[in-house]
This record gives structure tokens, C-alpha cells and sequence, in this order.
């Protein structure tokens, strides 16, 4: 199964309008030929329109951070699926580790999100991944078959083909510390066996991300990993020269 690759950059809450400017006009000159792969990126709120712009001529698409699943109402400060599409977003990602940990994101939130994003022709990220004490005390695979299930509960067979997941390990964050790509590989076919007893076949064709500390140099072995489809990239996507490496990982140059 051929799977197109998908490289996602995650701003976090970094870059102002200006900055991220910058960044565009720097990276789409160095991508021109990156065309067998997707390439998705994802600034703060404030961004979206200044990026969603600057992207217009080009194939790099346009992601959110975050949404709330009800289409409209009385929630202070939110965005609704609606909104996220109508300024350009194509993808959306949803269930971050961060969001889990800091703002008491559930899965069962993380469910309605992709559910109401799928609805209106977005594209959800559905992060996962588990936390360094889960993985030392053996509890990975329980504890990413539950964020697996409770997360996909509201997906239709039919919509999981547009699914991209990612596979976080909360301890790869930011933290310099990338898992080995065995390791990685290792979740991912478990990920991939969840998604095809869920989907059937369509499991083989959803794109399973890696990230957690995603460098230019250690991404062609990440990617080479038979289950892995793709990066989401947060620190190393913040300069539009390690991005573009990133995204063109299979370049001999790179390497
Ligand atoms: P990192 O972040 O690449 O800085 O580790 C990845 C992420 O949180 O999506």
C-alpha cells in the first residue's frame, strides 16, 4: 500500500503575523519540487489568513491548531469548523498532547472534533501518544488503544480514508529525545492493526504521522519505517530552511 506522505508543521503558539510571513516567502521557493508529498501547516489562529494567503498559489495546505466541535453558540473565545474552513484550514489537528495534558482535552471531546471537522470537509490530526511513566510501566498499547477508540468513536467507515493520525509519544515532545525508529515503528503497526480492525481495509489507507523531536537529520529513517506516513513536526518547523529539509526528506543532499 502506497500511502502519499504527509509532513505537518506545528506552530504551537509561535510566530506573529510577520514572522510567519517570513517564513512562507522563505520556504515555498525551497519546496518547488517536493510534489509527492503533502505538506500542511498548521500557525496560530491569528495567522491563518496571512498564511492561508501567502499559500493561494502554491500546494502547501492550510491546518488549525484546535476547534470546538458545535457549530456555533455561546463559547467565549473559540472557533467553529465552519470558520476554520471558510478562512482556507484543509486539515485540522485535534487531541495534541499539550491539549490533553493542559487543557483537560478528553477523547471523547477529541471524537466530536474530528466528527464536526469531517463534517464540514476538513481533514483531522488526531494526536496520541503516551506519557513516559505509561511506557515504563508497560502501558502503551492500553493506554493508545483507548485514546485510539474513544478518539475515532464518531467516524463512519466511509470518512476513513480523509483521517490522519499521529502518533506523539508525550516524552518525544520537545524534548530532543526522538524514539528510535523501531520503537516508533512498533506503534505504528499497532496503530495500524486498531485502524484496520475499526475501518477494514480503509485502515491500510489512513496516514499514520510520527512526532516528537522530528530533525533533518533523523527524519529519512523515520520515514522509511513501513507504518510510518508522515511527520508532525513542531521545533524544527519554526525555521523555513529545517522545514523544507524535513518535507523533502528522501533527497540523497539531506541525507
Ligand atoms: P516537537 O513537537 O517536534 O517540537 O517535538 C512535535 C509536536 O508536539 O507536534
Amino acid at each position: 500500500m502506497m500511502r502519499r506522505p504527509i509532513l505537518a508543521a506545528n506552530w504551537k503558539m509561535h510566530m506573529d503575523r510577520a514572522e510567519a510571513g517570513d517564513f512562507i516567502a522563505g520556504f515555498l521557493p525551497r519546496v518547488e519540487q517536493a510534489s509527492a508529498v503533502d505538506i500542511v501547516i498548521a500557525p496560530p489562529a491569528t495567522a491563518l489568513d496571512r498564511v492561508g494567503a501567502a499559500l493561494e498559489q502554491s500546494s502547501v495546505q492550510l491546518a488549525a491548531q484546535n476547534v470546538n466541535a458545535e457549530a456555533k453558540g455561546a463559547f467565549t473565545g473559540e472557533l467553529s469548523p465552519a470558520m476554520l474552513r471558510e478562512i482556507g484550514c484543509r486539515y485540522c489537528i485535534v487531541g495534541h498532547s499539550e491539549r490533553r495534558a493542559l487543557y483537560g482535552e478528553t477523547s471523547e471531546g477529541v471524537a466530536a472534533k474530528a466528527a464536526a471537522l469531517l463534517g464540514v470537509g476538513i481533514r483531522p490530526i488526531v494526536c496520541v501518544g503516551e506519557t513516559l511513566e505509561e511506557r515504563e510501566t508497560g502501558r502503551t498499547h492500553d493506554v493508545v488503544g483507548a485514546q485510539l477508540a474513544g478518539s475515532l468513536a464518531g467516524i463512519t467507515t466511509d470518512q476513513a480514508t480523509e483521517l490522519v493520525l499521529a502518533y506523539e509519544p508525550v516524552w518525544a515532545i520537545g524534548t530532543g529525545k526522538t524514539a528510535t525508529p523501531e520503537l516508533a515503528q512498533e506503534v505504528h503497526s499497532f496503530i495500524r492493526e486498531h485502524l484496520c480492525g475499526r475501518f477494514a481495509s480503509a485502515g491500510n489507507e489512513i496516514r499514520i504521522q510520527y512526532g516528537g523531536s522530528v530533525k533533518p537529520d533523523n527524519v529519512a529513517a523515520i520515514m522509511a519505517q513501513s507504518d510510518i506516513d508522515g511527520a508532525l513536526v513542531g521545533g524544527a518547523s519554526l525555521e523555513p530552511e529545517s522545514f523544507a529539509r524535513i518535507v523533502q526528506f528522501d533527497c540523497p543532499e539531506n541525507t
